[in-house]
């Protein structure tokens, strides 16, 4: 096993899953902060249940998170104690825009950020941004409708201007939107779509996956501007789609579910729209509202890096097969020849190196794993210990698969963040009980718990596979 000298290991969070806090240090009201645990949670992330503010019967998850807010340099503290390289970590843009309209940014909003950052460097830990991790100001939706509005592409760039001349110095890595695809599966939560009744939910999605594009584009000018040695990266729910059968109607099906979602990247990396992507527009009757201006940043400004998650695999049939497989969000076959997580979610190292190969040669760009791991139930054992041999076994094979991209394959990876890294709420479920960590947190479904943090066997696996480049797993 080798990896490169510099190979940046660490751990991946977000702000709507950790930071709780929601309604202090001036931030506003967040689109995650009003999807709640619980059966409605799809139809809300969706956008098809409209809750726009909180409502009595329901828990809100995020509104506590792991109180990462207060409690990040104890936090922090933990992940230096495994080596980290890297932490990827997000903003919540209602930190620093509480209405996301505003003319001047909250100054608590960017000091709480910019002390976080310094306390990373404390450790030699290099921090990784995303921009926008599936959170928005409830405002820009109630007033402009989210992210179908062009306005937004404006109100992206005076956020993107404030936090790249702010923290210059500080952050290197940055990523514009997380798993930038979701916004087909999951509008509300990646885009704050709500739809109404007999509303082109098609047409809405993808003009708001344009103005994505272009706002995303112009971070990139914006970064480079600023500081050339700022790195621009998109990001990708990944995991290739295999056919069911050899039937060539499944090998079709595969190839067109993963243009559905290669296209984001197909515009981000090489600037403009591919062609199946335009057919598919004029096939559908979707109309894209594009402009000269969008089309000449699309294509001055691609990104510099191509970050993704992987959790499993897909797989696509085109016969009447149960369509029980689950995997990130996106609904598929179930695949015959993998085991599954407690969720449902295909377990598939190889997976993971098919999906390597298949960006690195479709843009050859430096790429960058910043999710992957395992959501599993831990107990903990009457002598306080957590035995998570099972997640130790995940990481483990996924890390083998990443190496031997990298050294049988020539595949140019910069870095890899475990999802997770301390437990967190689950973006797809709100739950607590579907954890990732490295580190146990004290807390359970409901909200019950003193969010002690607790360290699982795998936080001393994850030390050790750190400290030896990746040798000793
Ligand atoms: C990705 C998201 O979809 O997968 C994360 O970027 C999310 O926010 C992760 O938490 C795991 O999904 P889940 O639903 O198990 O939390």
């Amino acid at each position: 096993m080798s990896f490169p000298n510099n190979f940046l290991w660490g751990g991946a969070i977000a702000a709507n899953q950790c930071e709780g806090a929601y309604n202090e240090g001036g931030r506003g009201l967040a689109n995650v902060d009003v999807i709640p645990h619980g059966p409605q949670r799809f139809d809300v992330a969706m956008g098809l249940r409209e809750m726009l503010e909180f409502e009595d019967g329901y828990n809100y998850p995020a509104k506590e998170g792991i109180d990462f807010y207060h409690r990040y340099k104890e936090d922090i503290a933990l992940f230096a104690q495994m080596g980290f390289k890297t932490l990827r970590l997000s903003i919540a843009w209602t930190r620093i825009f509480p209405h996301g309209d505003e003319e001047e940014p909250n100054e608590e909003g960017l000091k709480f950020y910019e002390n976080v950052f310094k306390e990373c460097h404390k450790y030699g830990i290099e921090p990784l941004v995303t921009i926008t991790h599936f959170d928005m100001p409830i405002y820009l939706i109630k007033k402009y409708g989210g992210w179908k509005n062009r306005i937004l592409i404006d109100f992206y760039k005076r956020l993107v201007t404030v936090l790249f001349t702010r923290y210059k110095g500080l952050v290197k890595y940055w990523l514009t939107f997380n798993e930038i695809n979701d916004i087909l599966f999951m509008p509300f939560m990646g885009a704050g779509l709500v739809f109404k009744d007999g509303e082109d939910q098609k047409q809405a999605k993808y003009q708001a996956v344009h103005n994505e594009l272009v706002a995303s584009s112009w971070a990139t000018q914006i970064a480079h501007e600023i500081d050339p040695s700022m790195k621009i990266g998109c990001m990708l729910a990944a995991g290739s789609h295999y056919p069911y059968s050899c039937r060539p109607e499944d090998v079709f099906a595969a190839m067109e579910k993963d243009r559905e979602s290669y296209m984001f990247i197909d515009v981000q990396a090489r600037g403009y729209y591919p062609r199946y992507a335009l057919k598919m527009f004029e096939r559908e009757g979707i109309h894209i509202q594009i402009t000269k201006e969008d089309e000449n940043i699309l294509k001055e400004n691609t990104v510099d890096f191509i970050s993704l998650s992987y959790y499993s695999s897909r797989c696509i049939s085109t016969s009447e097969n149960n369509k029980d497989g689950l995997g990130n969000m996106f609904a598929g076959t179930k695949n015959p020849y993998l085991k599954e997580s407690q969720w449902g979610w295909a377990i598939d190292p190889l997976g993971l190196r098919i999906t390597l190969n298949a960006l690195y040669d479709r843009y050859q760009k430096p790429l960058f794993i910043v999710e992957n791991g395992l959501g599993a139930k831990d107990e903990i054992e009457e002598d306080g210990t957590i035995q998570d041999d099972y997640r130790i076994d995940y990481l483990r094979e996924h890390i083998k698969a990443m190496e031997q991209a990298i050294n049988e394959d020539g595949v140019d990876l910069l870095g890899y963040t475990a999802w997770g890294c301390i437990d967190l709420v689950s973006a797809s479920t709100g739950e607590m009980s579907k954890r990732y960590g490295f580190i146990y947190v004290d807390k359970d479904d409901q909200g019950n718990g003193t969010l002690e943090r607790r360290k699982k066997k795998s936080f001393d696996w994850y030390k050790k596979v750190i400290e030896s480049n990746g040798n000793d797993l």
